[in-house]
């Protein structure tokens, strides 16, 4: 059994916390929060130790891995302790708010083979990953175009917006990584437009954007195009298309179960969307855990690694710059 110890108990750490404690090959040993009660009430549910500090976990022989699942401005110096003292790390996304931040901690910790795997969970999903297993078996021939669709159900809490680092960095920063994914290329050149449509006020006040469109181009010609919307009336609406020389394949929403209504006024009557990303993404999740701990049994690096959020962060800078210059920007002015 990996034991695994989870730092951060909020809304998403609690839940990889329960995963955790739930998985067959892995126990949750411990868990450390800032707000003592989030830990405390997770402690209680799974049986794992309340530990006061980064440090303590860190110095805690029971402890065989982390998971970092805190507010975004404190991975990077978390990952780098955890580097330090050889413990393999899941970290959630993004790494860091900051591309100079997370170059800083990529020279930091370069040359070490402790696993370090990223949280972009999408990859786990099963419709999205047999997407690109179709790529990957020539199903699709040579990938031209990569359309994500990516829309919230509503508009996230004001006070989680203010220290989200923007709907680049925060959201559209999965869809970087997915369109990576699919493409298997880099995109070296990157044309975003934003709007403020849902909440123009609030997103005036805290210089952010709620609706987008990204379009990347790789050196060869791919192409992937993203539309964000913060809100989506109807629902957490998660699609991927591919678009290659021989076929296209698409990863469609999910609903609670397949039945469609018909009758004489409409038809295709379907269930609400599986809302949000808790239950959108539940088997991505678990799914995330089984490879962090394949990697440390095996030892072989994750799938989804550090250069991977780098990566992401890289096209998120480029976009921010596309908007704000109201140019194509290639990824060589931001790296
Ligand atoms: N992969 C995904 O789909 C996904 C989804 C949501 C959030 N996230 C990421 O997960 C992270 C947490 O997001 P959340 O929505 O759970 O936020 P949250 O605010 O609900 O939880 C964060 C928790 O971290 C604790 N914390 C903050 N600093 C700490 C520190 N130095 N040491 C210990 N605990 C600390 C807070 O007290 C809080 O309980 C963010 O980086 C976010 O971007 C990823």
């Amino acid at each position: 059994m990996i034991r695994i110890a989870v730092l951060g108990c909020g809304r998403i750490g609690a839940m990889h916390a329960y995963n955790i404690a739930a998985h067959p090959r892995a126990t949750l040993t411990a868990v450390f929060d800032i707000n003592a009660a989030v830990a405390t009430e997770v402690a209680a549910k799974t049986g794992a130790k309340v530990l006061d500090s980064v440090a303590a976990v860190l110095a805690d022989d029971e402890v065989d891995a982390v998971l970092i699942a805190t507010s975004t401005d404190t991975h990077a110096d978390i990952l780098e302790a955890c580097v330090a003292v050889g413990k393999p790390v899941l970290c959630e996304k993004p790494i860091d708010l900051s591309l100079a931040r997370v170059n800083a901690c990529a020279a930091k910790i370069a040359g070490s083979a402790v696993p370090i795997q990223l949280g972009f969970v999408r990859r786990f999903d099963p419709g999205h990953r047999a997407v690109r297993k179709a790529i990957e078996a020539g199903d699709l021939g040579e990938v031209h175009q990569v359309t994500i669709t990516s829309r919230d159900p509503g508009l996230a809490p004001e006070a989680y917006l203010k220290v989200s680092g923007g709907i680049f960095r925060d959201m559209t920063i999965h869809d970087f990584d997915m369109a990576r994914y699919m493409l298997g290329e880099e995109p070296v050149e990157v044309l975003a437009t934003a709007s403020r449509l849902v909440d123009p006020a609030l997103m005036e006040q805290l210089g952010d954007y709620d609706t987008l469109v990204v379009t990347m181009k790789t050196a060869s010609g791919k192409q992937a195009i993203i539309t964000n919307s913060r809100r989506a009336t109807y629902g957490y609406d998660q699609r991927v298309e591919v678009l290659g020389s021989k076929g296209m394949a698409i990863s469609e929403n999910r609903r609670p179960h397949g039945m469609t209504l018909h009758k004489a006024d409409f038809t295709e009557q379907a269930e609400p969307l599986l809302n949000f990303f808790i239950e959108r993404y539940s088997e991505a999740f678990d799914a995330e855990i089984d490879a962090f701990v394949d990697a440390i049994e095996t030892g072989v690096a994750p799938e989804v690694g550090f250069e991977d959020g780098r990566l992401a962060l890289v096209l998120a800078e480029a976009a921010m710059k596309s908007v704000a210059e109201g140019r194509m920007v290639r990824t060589s002015e931001v790296a």
